[in-house]
Parts: C-alpha cells; structure tokens; sequence
C-alpha cells in the first residue's frame, strides 16, 4: 500500500508539533526529516536534537535522510534521538556496507539514496541489505523543486532490479511530488511518497495530503 512522508523541512517551525499532529490527522504514513550538512548539500537542517522534538511530538516512525558527509558518526545520535529509518548517500560514505550495517545495529531501517544522476548499478550489490531505497526526484538541497521526468523511467527499472535480485526493499521517492505526479509515481512503482511544499505550503495543508495519498492509491495497481 502507498504512503505518505510528508518532509517537515516546509513546515512551519514556530508550531512544528501542530504542523506534525496536523499531517499525523490527515493520514501521513512516516515524518521524513531532511538533515543536511553544508557540506554534502549546499544548504543546513536540522539535527539529531530536532529529532528528539519530532519524537515527542507524534508516534508515526521518523524516516532520518541523512545529506550528510561521514554519516557514520551521526547514526548513533539519530537513532538515540527517535529515527526509526535512516538512509544515507552512497557519495557521502566511503563504505556503504559498513555504513548499512550501523544503521541496522542501531535499531533502525536502513536506506540507500539515489541522486537524480547516480546509476542504479552503484546499489546492485547492497540492494539485498537495505530495507528502502530512496530515489531522488529532484537533487538534494531544498524543498519546492520541480519533479524531475526521468525519475520516472527510473522508478521503473529499480522495481525491475528489486524484483530481478529478488530484494524486499522498498521505493521511497523524494523531490518535487504533488497532487499531480502523484499517481503516475505509484504506478511506476513507488511505494512511500515524501511531499514537502506540497504538503505544508498548500492553502489546506491536511486537504493537499489527501488528495496526494488518494491519487496514489488510485494508480498503485496499474502497471506501466
Ligand atoms: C530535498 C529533500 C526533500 C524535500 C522535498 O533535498 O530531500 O525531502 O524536502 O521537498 P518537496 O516535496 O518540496 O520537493
Ligand atoms: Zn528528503
């Protein structure tokens, strides 16, 4: 069944415990926290102490997406703050495995991301060790880009090479979904949706989730 994890990285920070209940109410699947760095990304977030509000601010599992250099000395800190999943960008650690590893010894899901140019070839032989894989729809950074088109086709061909490694992983999608591409992801096979500024940024916050979740539903039977 398709999901939803809305990135708080919209939301409104001076009422981030009402913005969490809201989307909590409307439906939301997971609480997606962008965490970056400076470094890896050109832009900072938040860190394993905003986490720690995130947990006490609602029961749904806090999906950490760590776009951060050296992710290894961070896993402890989100995991003992409240991450239930964390996935980490195969460029930004020098050994993926060990890094996959640490985050499962912590307690938690383990993710690999995929940047809109990095090849699936680069997860073949971690995909059968992670419990996600997040595809990047837009590159990382920010909230509010466009979707890009290609994610699509790509979205596709990770299902076929989950299915062909006979993996269990399932396909997260970041960056730029809305009320409108929605559907056309699920069918292509995503099966957990982050939508940020389509989300928080919406005239009806809780309406805009909906509409996201039911266009999803919607398609996720169709094959393409
Ligand atoms: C981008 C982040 C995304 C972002 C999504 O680096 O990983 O999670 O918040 O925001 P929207 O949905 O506005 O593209
Ligand atoms: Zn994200």
């Amino acid at each position: 069944m398709v999901e939803i994890a809305p990135s708080i990285l919209s939301a409104d920070f001076t009422r981030l415990g009402e913005e969490i209940a809201m989307v909590e109410r409307a439906g939301a699947s997971y609480i997606h926290v962008d965490v970056m760095d400076g470094h890896y990304t050109p832009n900072l977030t938040v860190g394993p102490f905003v986490v720690e509000w995130v947990r006490k601010a609602t029961r749904l599992p806090i999906d950490a997406h760590l776009m951060i250099e050296n992710p290894d000395n961070f896993i402890g800190a989100f995991a003992g703050a409240g991450a239930n999943m964390i996935s980490v960008h195969p460029g930004a650690t020098y050994h993926l495995h060990r890094t996959i590893s640490y985050i499962r010894q912590a307690g938690c899901q383990a993710g690999v991301v995929l940047n809109p140019a990095t090849p699936l070839a680069m997860i073949e032989e971690i995909i059968a060790d992670v419990d996600y894989v997040l595809l990047m729809s837009v590159n990382p950074g920010f909230g509010g880009q466009k979707f890009i088109p290609s994610s699509l086709d790509k979205l596709r061909r990770l299902r076929d090479l989950i299915r062909f490694k006979s993996a269990t992983a399932r396909i997260e999608i970041d960056g730029g979904i809305g009320p409108d591409n929605a559907a056309e992801a699920a069918a292509a096979g995503a099966e957990i949706l982050v939508a940020g500024s389509a989300i928080f940024k919406a005239g009806d916050p809780a309406e805009a989730l909906k509409k996201i979740l039911r266009a999803a539903q919607s398609s996720e039977r169709v094959t393409v």
